[in-house]
């Protein structure tokens, strides 16, 4: 294994890869540095990606990342609310990658409320068989806390609507974990 292999971003890749259809839209909730939006572009040539983040240093390190890719899409908000172009598309994957920017301002932190509420919209857009994928990063303060909450509040989706499933890894308790949450036909 290199020493640089980050299990839990290689297993939401696979899901995605799994769950994406040519001409489908994703959107990365969480753009950060772009390395997920690139991911997705990636995957997705022929449908579109909407790339947010609610800071501006963000939206442009990954505007840069994916200069020579089209159909993304940028977006510098709050994911609380979704722009209206989600509304108009075939959205089958929702991704974040919570916490903060790596290497920027760690008080620019994901957050439990916000993040629940953005969850909950996501949960009505997505197409059946769409998903939500959500690294978690219980190593630090606020994302412990998010964990605990999102696994609280995905233990009352009722199971014939949603699937989910929580990857962990039990040896490094800190580690972030995936959790992947798929709508029901
Ligand atoms: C761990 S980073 C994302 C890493 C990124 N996916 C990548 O591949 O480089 C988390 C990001 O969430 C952003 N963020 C924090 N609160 C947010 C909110 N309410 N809405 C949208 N983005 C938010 C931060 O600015 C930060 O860039």
């Amino acid at each position: 294994m290199s020493m640089h292999f980050r299990p839990h971003i290689a297993l939401a890749h696979q899901y995605w890869e799994k769950i994406l259809q040519p001409g489908d839209w994703a959107i990365d909730a969480t753009c950060g540095n772009g390395r997920d939006t690139f991911k997705l572009a990636e995957v997705l040539k022929g449908g579109g990606v909407i790339a947010i983040d609610i800071q501006p240093e963000a939206i442009a390190k990954t505007e840069g990342r994916l200069e020579s890719m089209t159909g993304v899409h940028f977006f510098c908000q709050s994911h609380e609310t979704f722009p209206l172009l989600a509304m108009q598309k075939p959205v089958r994957l929702i991704v974040y990658n919570l916490g903060y920017l790596p290497g920027g301002n760690k008080n620019m932190t994901t957050r439990v409320e916000s993040t629940l509420i953005s969850v909950s919209n996501a949960s009505e857009i997505i197409l059946p068989c769409g998903a939500i994928s959500i690294t978690c990063y219980p190593g630090h303060a606020e994302g412990a806390l998010e964990e605990k909450a999102l696994l609280e509040e995905l233990s009352r989706w009722p199971s014939d609507r949603w699937d989910v499933c929580h990857h962990t890894f039990p040896h490094r308790r800190l580690a972030p974990s995936v959790l992947i949450i798929q709508k029901k036909l």
